[in-house]
């Protein structure tokens, strides 16, 4: 396969001037860069990854490859794909990767295919002996294609998203799941720091990007109160919008209940809606019903990972005239009474189509998260059983500990007293 089809070549510079703008603000991942240049966890060692191409993947690939990993980057979106950060590994880190903006649904597929090399047809004549999946595809496409042998040779792998771990449940409760997998998306550390801050903020800023629209005022609805759903409603209420949240679990909606948010059935917030983000990781939220009572400009935005929340196709036949790119990553459709509703980033998710994903200090603890259960799977003396595992608990805390000592904030620790009066059952004790 050509360079050309595989990255846009000659943005190798601008790429790499991104990259170290980037790292600055990734303390931990720099950290953890020079200790793997020491320790070389991942020596000999093939990592095939799927992960949104920008500067933040690049400096977790950077640290990977300083710990001696050979490694092979398909992308998760082709619409996020930067294609000046891809340019940039391809060039100067010896990083094989397979990532063009905008490509179509089966060139897509087809470099999942060849950063995991299931064929045999690899230069190292294998598939990878560790995974990290953004989503899942990557781990899917792996359990679809490969030999049985590939599939045992795989150490493990490391999901980073919600909906990645939700698929990776599924295949394990099918007997599918063919190696051990770690859920990075669900630590302490990744749902306050990625889920709730990151996405609180990249979200409104795709959806501002693309719209351009002042928040203050206007009633915002969002579909799903889970850690996304509630960074962005806190937002979005700080921006000064009246915000609405529709929520299935009685729990969730509860909490929105008493964070003061008012919560409706999306029927009854179609109709009052100005802006509609939806984060639910689940499919069919928005539906024709819902577009065709919606108020005139109302903008309709996903922050879920998959384009399956806002059903598109029905916006696309209500419509009689669509106008694209009205704004970058917006196009209007026009509904026969005259109505017009604001579609971004295409249903896809905004944060990384309209903006540019997370900033760099919360993928620096969400990727090095990851990258120090990639370094305990690789050193692990027995492979841990066929199962979807959480990320072991010391590794959270010192990613917590690591970026607290790269700020420089010091916290007290428990004395002695404390710590056997905090083990013991005595009253008193
Ligand atoms: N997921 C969310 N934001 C991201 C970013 N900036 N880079 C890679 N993956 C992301």
């Amino acid at each position: 396969m050509k360079d050309a089809y595989r990255v846009v070549p000659g943005l190798a510079e601008l790429g790499d001037g991104r990259i170290s703008y980037a790292e600055r603000s990734m303390p931990l991942l720099s950290a953890l860069g020079a200790r793997f240049l020491v320790e070389r966890p991942f020596e000999g060692l093939t990592i095939a990854a799927c992960l949104h191409v920008t500067a933040e993947t690049a400096v977790l690939v950077r640290a990977l490859r300083s710990g001696g990993a050979l490694v092979r980057l398909a992308a998760s979106n082709p619409l996020s794909t930067q294609d000046d950060i891809a340019a940039a590994l391809a060039a100067g880190d010896g990083v094989e990767v397979f990532a063009k903006a905008g490509v179509d649904r089966d060139t897509y597929y087809e470099h999942i295919a060849l950063a995991l090399a299931p064929d045999g047809t690899a230069a190292d004549g294998g598939g990878p002996d560790l995974v990290i999946d953004d989503g899942g595809d990557l781990m899917s496409t792996l359990h679809t294609l490969a030999r049985p042998a590939v599939l045992e040779r795989v150490l493990g792998g490391c999901e980073g998203t919600t909906t990645g771990v939700l698929r990776l449940r599924r295949m394990a409760a099918d007997g599918t799941l063919a190696f051990p997998v770690i859920a990075a998306s669900d630590t302490p550390v990744t749902r306050l720091v990625d889920n709730r801050h990151g996405t609180a903020q990249s979200v409104i800023d795709g959806l501002l990007r693309a719209s351009g629209v002042l928040l203050a005022g206007k009633t915002v609805v969002v579909a799903g109160f889970g850690a996304c759903g509630v960074g962005i409603a806190e937002s979005a209420r700080a921006l000064g919008a009246r915000v609405v949240i529709t929520e299935v679990d009685p729990v969730r909606a509860l909490d929105a209940v008493l964070r003061g948010f008012l919560v409706l059935p999306l029927a009854d917030a179609a109709p009052i809606g100005e802006v509609f983000i939806t984060a639910t990781g689940s499919a069919d939220v928005i539906t024709g019903e819902h577009l065709a009572v919606m108020r005139d400009g109302a903008i309709l935005a996903n922050a879920g990972h998959f384009d399956v929340e806002i059903d598109v196709r029905a916006l696309a036949a209500l419509a009689v005239a669509v106008q694209s790119d009205v704004r970058p990553h917006a196009d209007a459709y026009e509904l026969p009474d005259g109505r017009c509703l604001l579609l971004l980033a295409e249903g896809r998710v905004v944060n990384l189509v309209a903006a540019n994903g997370h900033p760099p200090e919360v993928m620096d603890l969400a990727f090095g998260i990851e990258a120090l259960t990639l370094a305990r799977l690789a050193g692990q003396a027995d492979r841990l059983p066929v199962a979807v595992h959480p990320v072991p608990s010391d590794i959270d805390a010192e990613a917590a500990r690591m970026v607290l000592a790269a700020l420089g904030t010091r916290t007290d620790s428990l004395t002695p007293a404390q710590r056997s009066y905090l083990a013991s059952w005595r009253l008193g004790s």
